[in-house]
């Protein structure tokens, strides 16, 4: 099982999950780490779901097309869009940052 903790407005919420979780799949029928993250789209379109990684992330594959549109120079800094990622190792995850405006 891999460990998740996410950061969401000030709390931290801790959870396991099985490996090739995706989070955004797994709030969306309601299991950890609903409600606590937030998200949209599910497509990589909205950003809701963009997130600061705080560890774990030499373990993510990297960003695919939408992510790169999507958060351009914040992927320098360690945002990904937690709805195209399958996790396969520990991470630890913040949502407490500004949100990305689309215009979606
Ligand atoms: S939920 Fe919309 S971009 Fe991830």
């Amino acid at each position: 099982m891999i460990k998740v903790k996410l950061h969401k407005n000030g709390e931290t919420f801790e959870g396991e999950v099985k490996e090739n979780s995706n989070l955004v799949v797994r709030a969306g029928i309601r299991q950890f780490p609903f409600p606590n993250l937030s998200f949209r789209c599910g497509m990589g379109k909205c950003s809701t779901c963009a997130s600061k990684i705080l560890a774990g992330a030499e373990h993510l594959p990297e960003p695919n097309w939408k992510e790169k549109k999507i958060l351009g120079s914040r992927l320098d800094e360690g945002y990904r869009l937690v709805c195209q990622l399958w996790v396969t190792h520990d991470i630890e995850l913040t949502q407490d940052v500004e949100p990305i405006k689309t215009g979606v």
